[in-house]
């Protein structure tokens, strides 16, 4: 891939600490423009990459380039970081936070205000605007973080946990957010455990397990390749003595089938048709990305 087209690449990334191995492996590139996933449970190594990335942590070997090149100072203005641990000027007014920050990335001053008061009305803070950030809930006060983060305009935004302490309908607004600043051509690497709602948020992912790649590439291609092997079934079949059914479990809808590495679902219609069962539902289904992370985790 030309250069120009990666933000984010980093190659055979290793990072120990004090001899505890926090990435083992990693290497990746994020496409100029793509919402790009890092997947993992707790403690995968989520964080620990963001921080290489922004120059945070060193790492033992391996390289990591941002637009290009190895990171400067001077690249930070154009990467907006929202870190897990999150905090803020609690003390301050939120306007006067969120501008304070945005001119710490470069921005002057009238433009700085400018932005701060288009994001605080995008996500609905206007309002709170004056109020003090301790003031705030937790799941407020984390969407004052997102603004001070993207407020300051800039290309490339790593976002650690960003829904995490979020309700599900603040939760889904700031999904809305990230796709708009996808389709206004900036780079979003957002880190999360919590897969299934990022599905169809992500184009590309990378998904960690114990510092190391569990899966790498396109979401699509990835469900695609997974889901071909789970198969939805209601009927009166005794699925027990299936000779190909690696895993059954009851679903809303019927019975929820993982099928073994070298069946298909034809192999298991074909079976049901044998055993003359009754057949009521037969669906391809699409397995959920947590399903899939510890399918390939448990490798
Ligand atoms: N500063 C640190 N000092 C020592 N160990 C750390 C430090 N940061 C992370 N770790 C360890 O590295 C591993 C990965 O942690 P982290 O990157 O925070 O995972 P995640 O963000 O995926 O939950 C964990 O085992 C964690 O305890
Ligand atoms: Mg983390």
């Amino acid at each position: 891939m030309p250069a120009n087209l990666t933000a984010i690449a980093l190659t055979s990334v290793r990072k120990t600490f004090r001899g505890v191995v926090a990435v083992e492996e990693a290497s990746f590139e994020v496409e100029r423009g793509e919402i790009f996933g890092l997947l993992g449970p707790n403690g995968a190594g989520k964080t620990t990459l963001l921080r290489l990335i922004m120059d945070i942590f060193r790492p033992d070997s391996g390289s990591i380039q941002v637009f290009g090149h190895p990171i400067l100072s001077k690249d930070k203005e154009r990467i907006g970081y929202l870190p897990e641990e999150r905090g803020l000027y609690t003390r301050q007014k939120v306007q006067a936070v969120i501008e304070y920050l945005v001119q710490l990335k470069g921005v002057p001053q009238p433009q700085a205000r400018v932005n701060t008061l288009f994001w605080l009305e995008r996500l609905e803070m206007l309002d709170a605007k004056e109020r003090k950030v301790l003031e705030l809930s937790k799941g407020n006060q984390q969407k004052i973080q997102f603004i001070a983060t993207v407020a300051a305009n800039p290309e490339i935004l790593l976002l650690d946990e960003p829904f995490s302490g979020l309700d599900p309908v603040n939760a889904r607004a700031l999904i809305q957010v990230i796709q708009e600043l996808s389709a206004a051509g900036k780079t979003i690497l957002l880190s999360t455990h919590q897969m299934n709602l990022v599905e169809s948020l992500c184009r590309r992912v990378f998904m960690i397990h114990h510092g190391r790649q569990v899966l790498y590439g396109d979401l699509q291609a990835i469900q695609k390749a997974h889901s071909e092997k789970s198969v939805i079934v209601r009927s009166n079949a005794n699925y027990s003595t299936c000779p190909f059914i690696s895993q059954a479990s009851a679903n809303g809808r019927g019975t929820q089938i993982v099928l073994s590495e070298e069946n298909q679902p034809r192999d298991l219609l074909a079976w049901l048709l044998e055993s003359r069962a009754e057949v009521e539902l037969f669906e391809c289904a699409k397995t959920p990305l947590e399903d899939i992370f510890i399918r390939v985790a448990q490798r």
